[in-house]
């Protein structure tokens, strides 16, 4: 969940460190630092807070490591920020390394004084006493010894423009341009540095040194890897809102554009197999991805007709779940990093099921550990808060649904003639905002609030209070409309905010009707429809959704409720783009 970055670079290396960080900050922004290499030794500059803090007289060196923090082991303070030092050895880590309380009582016992209190610190410690006058083998041999995830970028003082680095279970990608090696965490972070990138695997090392970047093995014997490009869907965009949340929310109908797009491209025949004869098909993800699981598991059971198990990846990991051999298994998960995730996919492939990803990095562990891959393209999404990705989601996960249809000879879902015309209505859902704002007004202060809805609203109602709880920090649970009764109601009271959302007509007025039912008792209450009947509604605020065919509407349904949040996350003095104790991508557990 943190951000590392390592460079070679003839010239600007710190303010090169420093713009990498700015882009990687997303991954966490507790402290941030820098360490560069001269030869008068190591000079780093580390704090406390944001990577706006290590701005200042640039640091002299042309071989620079850095690091952008979400506190696991110890909390935010200069002390616990990276890079942290040993003897000869700076390094920074994103990961956890989970023996390394065994290890540090071992170096305590040893002699050993300690810094900081973060697990991270222990690694350099061990690479200081393990180093014979080899640089890699002591890296090398030092990885060997830990447990849990890491990436890594070491330098080491005897070894100028040199960086050894380690990647398991914590992404790592390596970067060239004309005058520039890097290793980074991400591949949108060294947009505009890196011309060309390349993915390192579990157990593989990367090392920069005289002037080239080899992957290697743990004995340091070189891999082949073709570096590629960076992508259009790699780069990140120049923002032109005042936070990347709002960037993104206007980015939708482009990111369902593009998506359908490469959907339209993709040859799902090397999925044939799986998707015929699948004994059991599941759906694993987290957070906002999950709820776009369970729109999955809604439309392939009303479509498809067969039961689709699904899963919050932290569960399905250690609840010996019943997959096996010809199972297929939907992994979902827009960083295509989240651990929990992909730790239930490698259960499950290690069960012999069939791993289908839908993710929006390309280069991703998911996806490279996944037998089939379908690439959204939502491009980079920096916010915390998910939002055109869960759009993506949705239509990735429909599409899939309706390959699902094709191979099993069931009647094609009629709602894919009408994919063209979401981006459209996704723009349409824009000229709802000024309305999110006045209700965003009206309910800035509440102390907490319901979202309800039926069927695939139920999913759009609790992405929707997801994102209040979030980013306003406003108590917010989604709900099946027809559960009040039974328990919930008691907690209405006089102003209380209840927002519904109502897509299907068949359901509108039995959805109304519980909306009535927490009015009568003092509850101030939204609707949200592209009914006609909506207009008749006795709702306190209504909002007219644009209207596509009924089974799309969670696409474009959840687009004011993204707005809502923000609204009421900027009304309430937030930054919807750092939201506290949180990290845009969980890699660890
Ligand atoms: O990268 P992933 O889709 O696997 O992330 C899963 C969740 O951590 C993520 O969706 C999280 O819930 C969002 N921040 C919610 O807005």
């Amino acid at each position: 969940m943190c951000g590392i970055v390592g460079l070679v670079a003839k010239d600007n290396c710190y303010s090169r460190i420093l713009s990498t960080l700015g882009r990687l900050e997303y991954r966490g922004y507790d402290s941030a630092g820098i360490a560069l290499l001269s030869e008068k030794g190591f000079s780093v500059r580390k704090k406390k807070g944001g990577v706006s803090n290590l701005a200042g007289e640039p640091l002299a060196g042309k071989t620079g490591i850095g690091h952008t923090r979400w506190a696991t082991h110890g909390a935010p303070s200069d002390a616990n920020a990276h890079p942290h030092i040993a003897g000869k050895f700076a390094l920074v880590h994103n990961g956890i390394v989970e023996n390394y309380a065994a290890l540090k009582a071992e170096l305590l016992r040893e002699g050993e004084t300690f810094l900081s209190e973060t697990d991270s610190e222990v690694i350099v410690k061990l690479i200081a006493r393990a180093y014979r006058g080899d640089f890699f083998a002591a890296v090398s041999s030092v990885c060997a010894r830990l447990e849990g995830a890491y990436a890594i970028a070491v330098l080491c003082e005897d070894c100028p423009e040199e960086i050894v680095c380690a990647k398991y279970r914590s992404p790592l990608v390596a970067g060239v341009s004309c005058d520039a090696l890097y290793v980074c965490s991400d591949a949108p972070a060294l947009s505009g540095e890196a011309d060309a990138i390349a993915a390192a695997r579990d157990g593989e090392f990367i090392h920069i040194r005289d002037g080239k970047i080899t992957f290697c093995d743990r004995e340091g014997n070189r891999l082949e890897r073709a570096f590629t490009p960076v992508t259009e869907q790699e780069r990140m965009r120049d923002r032109r809102r005042g936070t990347f949340m709002e960037e993104e929310i206007f980015d939708i109908p482009r990111a369902l554009s593009d998506t359908l797009a490469a959907l339209r491209r993709t040859d799902f025949a090397p999925c044939a197999r799986a998707m015929r004869s699948a004994g059991k098909v599941f759906a694993v993800a987290c957070g906002t991805a999950f709820h776009a699981a369970l729109a999955f598991k809604d439309t392939v059971e009303r479509e498809v007709k067969i039961p689709v198990l699904c899963h919050t990846s932290s569960e399905f990991r250690y609840r010996d779940p019943l997959v096996g051999k010809g199972d297929l298994v939907v992994a979902v998960s827009q960083s295509g990093e989240t651990a929990d995730t992909l730790e239930a996919a490698r259960l499950a492939r290690s069960r012999g099921a069939y791993i289908l990803a839908i993710t929006n990095v390309a280069r991703s562990s998911l996806a490279s550990l996944a037998d089939f891959s379908v690439a959204m393209r939502a491009g980079p999404e920096i916010a915390v808060a998910a939002t055109k990705s869960y759009n993506c989601q949705l239509l990735c996960l429909y599409y899939v649904a309706a390959e699902l249809c094709f191979f099993r000879h069931t009647r094609y879902p009629a709602y894919m003639a009408e994919l063209s015309a979401l981006p459209a209505a996704a723009t349409a859902a824009f000229g709802t905002f000024s309305a999110m704002d006045s209700l965003a007004q009206r309910l800035q202060g509440a102390q907490g609030m319901y979202f309800l809805g039926r069927d695939a609203d139920v999913r759009t109602a609790a992405e929707g209070a997801l994102k209040v709880k979030e980013i306003a920090y406003v108590f917010a649970e989604g709900y099946a409309a027809g559960e009040l009764k039974h328990g919930t109601l008691a907690l209405i009271e006089d102003g209380f905010p209840v927002l519904a959302v109502a897509t299907r007509a068949d359901l509108f007025r039995k959805t109304e009707n519980a909306l009535e039912e927490v009015r009568s008792r003092g509850a101030y209450t939204a609707l949200f429809s592209q009914c006609e009947a909506i207009s008749e509604s006795c709702a306190d605020f209504k909002c007219r959704l644009p209207a596509v065919c009924e089974a799309l509407m969670p696409i474009i349904a959840v687009i004011p409720l993204q707005y809502f949040a923000l609204r009421m996350c900027a009304l309430r003095g937030y930054d919807p783009d750092k939201p506290r104790n949180l990290a845009k991508s969980v890699t660890v557990e």
